[in-house]
């Protein structure tokens, strides 16, 4: 007889931020896992918002005899989706823990009327298709990873439309400028046009901050847009230290200038001067004007988050985006 230990496995809900002890215990169960799998199972905003006491998140502990062997966050922030990334310890795989988590996120998801359960899959890997598969889910959103290697980038000035001046950041200046540019960019994105200022300091307080990789583009004062980068450690990305264009955004009204072009040419140069060889950046795949900007960049496409959703009628191509 299979002994399905799902029966023993113990599923519990904490609205509030987790305490210490158990936000590391999610994070050393993320960093065996992402050892495992090649990539990392929890995205940056769900870790930064274990401890979070304004977060907008519900977390899901698995526990076998008292031991974390899953943990899944649903990020309640909407009315009509909840979003969920979810991760099993990979010696527990298999005996039904993903299912029992999945099942309570369901119920959670369901407190909200109507409410739809997203469940994002970091490297679209075989057993999150299966897993995901199983459970009667289909893709509804690709995010597409792309790569670009910073030593066969030819150097080349950026063009700037006349009168547009860059300068770095100002910590404790720009912020509303900025949260309010990027909120007309991001208008219709899921993530990022939600960012509020609590977000934006929370990642000012983060290690890897640094103004001078976060450019402004301004004309008479006004801010048009922005770049800003990021760098990974050497083993988060591969063995060597990795940058990112982590946001690139253009006011609505200043869009069609080429100043997304021009922005991506100088967080990709800001990465170069700073000595990387190599950098990445996300966007979603049916974003075609950034895909076509990145790829003219000399960005390749290396790699696909996926998000599933329970609608399964439809192929991903027919699903209405929502972004
Ligand atoms: C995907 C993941 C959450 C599955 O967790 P799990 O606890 O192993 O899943 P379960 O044991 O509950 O499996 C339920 C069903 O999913 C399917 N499944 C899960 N893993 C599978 C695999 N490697 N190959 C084939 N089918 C698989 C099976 O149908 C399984 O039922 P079965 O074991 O009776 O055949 C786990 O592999 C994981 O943490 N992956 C890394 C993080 C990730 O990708 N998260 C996103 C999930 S959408």
């Amino acid at each position: 007889m299979v002994d399905d230990v799902s029966t023993r496995v113990v599923v519990t809900a904490t609205a509030g931020p987790l305490s210490a002890t158990t936000a590391d215990a999610v994070r050393t169960l993320a960093q065996r896992a992402a050892a495992v799998d090649g990539v990392a199972p929890l995205s940056e905003q769900p870790l930064l918002w274990l401890t979070d006491v304004e977060a907008p998140a519900v977390h899901l502990q698995a526990t076998l005899a008292g031991s974390l062997v899953g943990y899944a966050q649903l990020d309640t922030g909407s009315q009509t989706r909840v979003k969920a990334e979810l991760v099993v310890d990979p010696a527990h795989r298999r005996t039904g823990v993903g299912r029992a988590l999945l099942a309570r996120a369901t119920t959670e998801t369901r407190v909200v009327d109507g409410r739809e359960l997203r469940v994002w899959a970091h490297g679209d890997l075989p057993a999150a298709r299966a897993f995901a598969l199983s459970a009667g889910m289909g893709v509804v959103r690709e995010l597409l990873q792309m790569r670009i290697d910073l030593t066969a980038r030819p150097s080349r000035e950026p063009t700037l439309p006349p009168g547009v001046t860059v300068r770095t950041f100002r910590p404790g200046a720009d912020e509303d400028a900025w949260r309010r540019v990027n909120s007309r960019a991001f208008a219709h994105h899921p993530e990022q046009g939600r960012m509020t200022s609590a977000d934006l300091h929370a990642r000012e307080a983060e290690d890897w901050f640094d103004p001078q990789g976060f450019l402004l583009v301004e004309r008479d004062g006004k801010l048009l847009g922005s770049v800003w980068t990021k760098v990974h450690p050497a083993g988060e990305h591969g063995p060597e230290r990795v940058g990112e264009i982590y946001v690139v955004g253009v006011d609505p009204d200043a869009q069609g200038l080429g100043l997304g072009r021009a922005l991506t040419a100088l967080g990709l140069d800001h990465l170069t001067t700073v000595g990387l060889t190599a950098a990445i950046l996300y966007t979603d795949a049916d974003n075609t004007v950034a895909v076509h900007t990145y790829e003219r960049a000399g960005f390749v496409r290396a790699g696909a988050d996926v998000m599933f959703g329970l609608d399964t009628k439809s192929s991903p191509r027919d699903v209405t985006m929502g972004i």
